[in-house]
């Protein structure tokens, strides 16, 4: 503070700072709007439950849809376990400025990726949140939805079809990103035929539902396993999955090893072997959601 500072009066000091911060609130809405501004349609993958598939199968709907010549960008938002660069095989390069953003990465069938392993020092650095109270959960929230924002506002996502969010685990997830982005388009929700998941996932169900946004159904993910061998699908868990009230199932991925694994080396397995049966279910889940946006059902 200057000595001149010191003399005003408490009031004057604070007078207008109300109106600031409303302005700056206003200013970043904007700028996100006129960001997004060439995205037609917004789509999060979410479950709810970790580890059911959300990033492999968002990864190889994303490549799907570009493949069929649609723009396509992914937003990991994932921040504390990125996955989106790997799983569509983006090489690890500097970011680097482009207009008045950061240009987001290209990965697999010219899909757009922003995430932030593209900021991390190498592929072993974790995020470290820092601050000094960067341990409480309410400080982590705030700088989590706040990097979301610059990654939805900073990017120069250009003019896209669909830009698809893969969400972390957890029931509460979607809430920030509702916030930052009250029209979302829909949501698709990623489950596994266990009686745990569905019960997680219905959870997630509910909470989409109570922030009004569209459901564009769910994938039933590892239906089944595919075996290697034989190539005959068979059990994989020892029950159903038992359906949704009111929620379409889009599409039944089964488990097969080879899906996951070219998934995890950077080759989305819905182009490189596009008659297997996981490939299959990934394109009637991309038809799905385009006649969900472009339709409307
Ligand atoms: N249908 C499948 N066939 C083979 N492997 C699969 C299949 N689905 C998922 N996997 C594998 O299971 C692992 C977990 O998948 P993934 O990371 O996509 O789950 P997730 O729901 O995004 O997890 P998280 O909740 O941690 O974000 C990955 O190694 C992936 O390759
Ligand atoms: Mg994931
Ligand atoms: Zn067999």
């Amino acid at each position: 503070m200057s000595p001149s500072d010191r003399r005003r009066t408490y009031a004057e000091l604070t007078e207008g700072t109300a109106a600031d911060i409303a302005g700056q609130l206003a200013e970043r809405r904007q700028r996100l709007e006129r960001r997004l501004a060439g995205v037609r349609h917004t789509l999060a993958v979410l479950s709810g439950k970790g580890g059911v598939g959300k990033s492999l199968i968002a990864a190889n709907l994303a490549a799907c849809l570009a493949d069929q010549g649609a723009s396509v960008g992914v937003l990991d938002a994932d921040l504390n376990g990125p996955s989106m660069p790997r799983l569509l095989g983006v090489e690890r390069s500097s970011l680097r400025v482009e207009g008045d953003g950061i240009a987001p990465a290209v990965g697999a069938a010219a899909v757009k990726v922003m995430s932030m392993d593209l900021w991390l020092e190498g592929p072993d650095s974790p995020v470290r949140w820092r601050g000094t109270e960067s341990g409480s959960f309410l400080w982590r929230g705030t700088l989590e939805a706040n990097a979301l924002r610059e990654f939805l506002s900073d990017t120069a996502w250009g003019d896209l079809d669909y830009l698809i969010l893969d969400l972390p685990p957890g029931t509460d997830r979607i809430a920030p990103v509702h916030d930052l982005l009250p029209g979302l388009g829909g949501a698709l929700a990623v489950t596994i035929p266990s009686e745990l998941s569905r019960f997680v996932v219905s959870k997630s169900l509910t909470m989409v539902k109570e922030l009004g946004i569209p459901i564009v159904g769910y994938v039933e993910n590892m239906s089944g396993y595919l075996c290697p061998d034989c190539g005959r699908i068979g059990p994989l868990f020892s029950t159903e999955a038992a359906p949704f009230e009111g929620v379409p199932r889009l599409a039944a991925v089964p488990f097969d090893p080879r899906f996951g694994a070219e998934g995890d080396a950077g080759r989305p397995d819905v182009l490189g072997r596009p008659d297997a049966p996981a490939a299959r279910a990934v394109r009637d889940l991309a038809r799905a959601v385009r006649q969900f946006y472009e339709n409307g059902s």
